[in-house]
């Protein structure tokens, strides 16, 4: 191939490197109103009076809106189990619950005007943890607390444990995480009185689309979403961007003027969705020679006030919840549970990080019992081709589960590892190392809970001059989806990647394409895409043979008509001139999952991402600092397109995986109002803290990705959390079942 798999300059590198790139809060338009929202500061509490007479006289001040302007006051992705704005006499369910937002002339003077909106809240006990929230007294939202529940019957649980010589039981608890994109929730809504039009960052542009028209009862036809540079998203701008963007639109709705509605660090913290925080129970039957014969799993996610996409969440908890092992005999409940603190939601892993987490300290804790190497258990119980994933997904292809376990142990060169390992702390006193393994496993795509909006479209557009113009429904927000959609382009019509744009996704223009998660975007919207220029190029091979040239081949960038080299500018041009067809859309969907939901049997996923994380950490013993030092990885992800664009993925991910393992903390007081909600007190690792990453993919082909491809974005990070805790706990020989294992977390433990 020519260019796929090949190391290349990503497409909109030297905008972003150059400040070019356009991003929401860089747009401007006439007569342009700013926004600022009202939040009631309680956690919870029934809202009893709300006067905006005041606020409304400060200066600048253009419009308010309360619950009496929304035309429809119900929200929610999964259950309208919120507001967009809460009603006098209905509840309030956390700090930052949204009262009324404010249109003014400058943004000073909307957040000024906020502190003027006068509101009673007789207040309610505040619900602040899973177990005050099991209690159901008092209620945060519904009919109970324990809101969702799914589950995993497979095999015979009770005969597993008989069938098993050692029985580990295990708690776990994991924090919050918040997506600490550099880029705050920010969005521009424009109304002219017979269409609306939204600018924003965002993953999902076709969400948007959808909650903005049903907030306003306007017709799909007549709103248009246009997704702008997107500084960072990883799971929190999939369904939030539509909560700001509904606000924004309202605004506009009632003013009939541009509005802009950029949240500021604080309001991001405290009113958007972040990691759920989990506690789990672990049962897990092994043989003596290490083979798993039982997993019996309880998750606990705490939700927060709303439900937001917390059942589709609960839905790869579940399916992940025995990491990447062949095991016959599972039982598994998750349950999602209502508090009154912020809604958590999509985050790189997608509630799969939690349980990959406890499951991969049960392993480690199991080999150290029966006097096995990590590595050993794990590869003694690994997936292969016939074997079964969790929920009884029988697999037919594709698994380099093994391989990245081989890899892994290979570039690390473990067993010398080891050896220096124990060198330094035996020659150390104050400062101890420690080595962990993770071997994990990614149901790539929504999978059978998502299947309606598995599909996705793209466009590919020649010019007359050979320049390509490609359109598509999923978003490029940082990962390099549009570096990827060019590479498969370039590969297919022999152009030059660097005369292939990729359009900003528009909802007008495009059909719903599903959301921009799970790391189907190289999947879904590169098949599209392939299926797009494959059509250009058969239509222009059809058209030259119409012409009597026998022999065609593309290569190098040129198409060689019976032996002779042409330029794809001077083939597009001609092709034009001769009226043949130079745009086409693909549409990319997969055949139906067969899944049960009774038992949480059957097929997942279209297919799975393997992957193998070794960490080398140091703890401090004085200052309980953890430094992961050096991690070695390995994923199977199909064919890897883009090289260098995959290593950079790995690297983030191993860095915001550590971040989520050893630094990163939200905390509450005791009235359930945030008090992490910036970066001096919110730490999230820099520059300094990265580490060495040594990364080697295995490539074991999906028939039905493009060229072989499969997912990668979120595997990426998912190694990274129990492989630090694995190590942590090798360190100090003490027992790390809790996130994040902070510097106070590990003295006390010590
Ligand atoms: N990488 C960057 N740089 N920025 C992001 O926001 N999001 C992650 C991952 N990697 C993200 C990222 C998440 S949560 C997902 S689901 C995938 O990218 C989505 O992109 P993909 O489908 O192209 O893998
Ligand atoms: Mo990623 S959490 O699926 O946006």
């Amino acid at each position: 191939m020519r260019v796929i798999g090949k190391r290349v300059r990503r497409i909109d590198a030297i905008e972003k490197a150059f400040g070019k790139a356009k991003f929401t809060n860089d747009l401007s338009f006439p007569r342009m109103l700013h926004a600022a929202v009202v939040y009631p500061g309680v956690a919870h509490g029934v809202l009893r009076s709300l006067d905006v007479s005041e606020a409304l006289k400060a200066p600048g001040v253009v419009a308010i809106a309360t619950y009496k302007n929304v035309p429809n006051n119900e929200m929610g992705i999964v259950t309208k189990d919120m507001h967009v704005l809460v009603p006098v006499g209905g509840k309030i369910r956390f700090e930052a619950d949204p009262i009324a937002i404010i249109a003014a002339e400058t943004r000073e003077a909307a957040e000024e005007a906020t502190s003027l909106v006068n509101f009673d809240v007789e207040e309610l006990q505040p619900v602040l943890t899973i177990d005050e929230a099991l209690r159901d007294d008092p209620i945060v939202n519904g009919e109970r607390n324990v809101a969702f529940q799914r589950k995993i019957r497979r095999g015979d649980i009770e005969k597993g444990f008989q069938e098993s010589d050692l029985i580990l039981e295990m708690d776990f608890e994991t924090g919050y995480q918040e997506h600490a994109y550099l880029e705050p929730q920010s969005i521009i809504a424009l109304w002219d009185g017979d269409n609306l039009t939204i600018y924003g960052s965002m993953q999902c542009p076709f969400y948007v689309h959808n909650d903005v028209a049903e907030v306003l009862k306007l017709p799909l036809n007549r709103v248009t979403v246009i997704q702008m540079e997107t500084g960072g998203g990883f799971g929190g701008k999939e369904d939030v961007p539509s909560y700001i963007a509904v606000k924004a639109a309202l605004l506009s709705y009632l003013t009939k003027r541009p509005v802009k509605l950029v949240y500021n660090r604080d309001m991001d913290f405290r009113e958007t969705s972040k990691r759920h925080p989990s506690k789990s129970h672990y049962k897990v039957g092994f043989t003596k020679d290490g083979k798993i014969k039982a997993v019996k799993a309880a998750v606990y996610l705490d939700m927060g006030a709303y439900s937001t996409l917390t059942p589709i969440v609960m839905y790869r908890s579940l399916t992940h919840a025995a990491s990447a092992y062949d095991v016959e005999n599972i039982f598994v409940d998750v349950y999602g549970v209502y508090t009154n603190k912020v809604p958590t939601g999509a985050f790189r892993g997608f509630g799969s990080p939690q349980v990959l987490f406890a499951m991969e300290r049960v392993m480690d804790e199991a080999a150290k019992r029966l006097g096995m190497d990590p590595w050993e258990i794990r590869y003694k119980n690994a997936l292969e081709i016939g074997k079964a994933t969790a929920t009884g997904h029988v697999l037919e292809e594709s698994v380099g589960a093994k391989e990245t376990l081989e890899i892994v142990r290979e570039i690390s060169d473990y067993e010398r590892l080891k050896e220096e390992v124990r060198k330094f702390n035996e020659g150390n006193k104050y400062k101890k190392r420690g080595l962990g393994w993770a071997h994990t496993i990614y149901g790539v795509s929504l999978g059978a809970a998502g299947q309606p909006l598995d599909a996705s479209s793209g466009e590919v557009h020649v010019k007359m001059d050979g320049t390509v113009l490609v359109m598509i429904g999923g978003t490029e927000m940082g990962q390099g989806a549009k570096t990827v959609m060019a590479l498969i382009v370039s590969e297919i019509l022999g152009v030059d990647v660097d005369n292939v744009r990729v359009m900003q996704p528009n909802t007008s223009i495009v059909q719903d394409s599903g959301p921009t998660v799970a790391s189907r975007t190289t999947v879904f919207s590169g098949n599209a895409i392939r299926i797009a220029a494959e059509r250009i190029r058969d239509n222009i091979i059809e058209y030259l043979k119409s012409k009597g040239v026998e022999d065609i081949k593309i290569e190098n960038g040129y198409w060689i008509a019976d032996g002779k080299e042409i330029p794809f500018s001077e083939i597009a041009r001609e092709a034009n001139a001769a009226n043949v067809k130079l745009a086409e859309m693909g549409w990319f969907s997969t055949p139906k999952l067969n899944f049960d939901f009774e038992t949480g049997t059957g097929e997942a996923y279209v297919s799975y991402t393997f992957s193998t994380q070794l960490s080398l950490v140091e703890v401090d013993l004085l200052t309980g600092k953890v430094e992961l030092k050096e991690a070695w990885v390995s994923h199977d992800i199909g064919k890897v397109l883009n090289p260098v664009g995959a290593e950079g993925q790995v690297e983030g991910g191993v860095v915001q995986g550590m971040g989520y393992a050893i630094s990163e903390e939200i905390k509450h007081d005791e009235n359930g109002r945030m008090l992490t909600t910036n970066f001096n007190n919110y730490i999230v690792p820099t520059i300094r803290d990265i580490p060495r990453v040594h990364v080697k993919f295995a490539e074991s082909p999906f028939s039905k990705g493009p060229f072989g491809a499969k997912g990668l974005g979120e595997p990426s990070l998912m190694s990274s959390p129990p492989s630090i805790a694995n190590a942590v706990t090798d360190a100090l020989g003490i027992l790390i079942n809790r996130l994040p294992i902070t510097p106070e977390e590990v003295l006390l433990k010590l």
